[in-house]
């Protein structure tokens, strides 16, 4: 399974946005992960669908739309109108979650739920035959920068399972304090989509680094299938 690399903007220079989006596209990432903060359910505030459109017609790959507002319904259709492909938000953000996802569907994109450290999985279980994909996040989220929490290992493992369980193809995305050093094992737990900001955007040749990453997941899954 090919590892897909979402680069997150929000460790960009923000002041030549356009440039660094279009040279992570040509350095290899799969995706554009674009981390949206309201200083309401996170304590920090980033940016909107206004930037999503600025960044879209540079963007090559999908814009992949991280919520992290409250409450979530409002901006949805904003976000489809500026060019996102795929929105995630946190369930304890929505009062209606299974509405918010048939909101984000009924609006042509892919609809992914996130689940901070300390959320259960327990909010699939009703939702997983509707999800395109699942996002854990592996900081508290708010900001970029922050070290990996190993705990978030085990439920990876048990969202791969749901989803092996389910017969479906939903992307297990993990999302914060990944790097080159962490991402096999993040790999090896059932993660096939990898959020980085920070490693890349700090790194002076985003294609090296995107190149290691996806190096580090080959082994990891050679070294799976030599122990299956
Ligand atoms: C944090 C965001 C993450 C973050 C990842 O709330 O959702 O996407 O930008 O940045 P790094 O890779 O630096 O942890
Ligand atoms: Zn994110």
């Amino acid at each position: 399974m090919k590892a897909r690399i979402a680069a997150s903007i929000l460790s960009a220079d923000f002041a030549r946005l356009g440039e660094e989006v279009r040279a992570v596209v040509a350095a290899g990432a799969d995706l554009v992960h674009f981390d949206v903060m309201d200083n309401h359910y996170v304590p920090n505030l980033t940016v909107g669908p206004l930037v999503c459109k600025a960044i879209r017609p540079h963007v090559t790959v999908p814009i992949d739309v991280h919520l992290m507002v409250e409450p979530v319904d409002r901006i949805v259709a904003d976000f489809a109108e500026a060019g996102a492909n795929i929105v995630s938000f946190h369930p304890e953000a929505s009062r209606h979650v299974d509405r918010t996802i048939d909101l984000i569907h009924g609006h042509g994109m892919r609809a992914g739920l996130a689940f901070n450290p300390a959320t259960p999985l327990t909010f699939l279980d009703y939702v997983l035959e509707k999800l395109d994909l699942i996002l854990i996040m592996s900081v508290n989220p708010g900001f970029g920068g922050q070290s990996f929490i190993r705990a978030v290992l085990p439920k990876i493992r048990a969202a791969r399972e749901r989803v092996v369980a389910r017969g479906r193809d939903v992307w297990i995305e993990v999302d914060g304090g990944i790097k080159t050093d962490n991402i096999g094992e993040v790999a090896a737990a059932g993660a096939d989509t990898f959020v980085a900001g920070s490693a890349i955007f700090s790194h002076e040749d985003y294609r090296t680094v995107i190149g290691e990453m996806r190096a580090r997941v080959a082994q990891s899954h050679a070294v799976s299938a030599r122990v299956a």
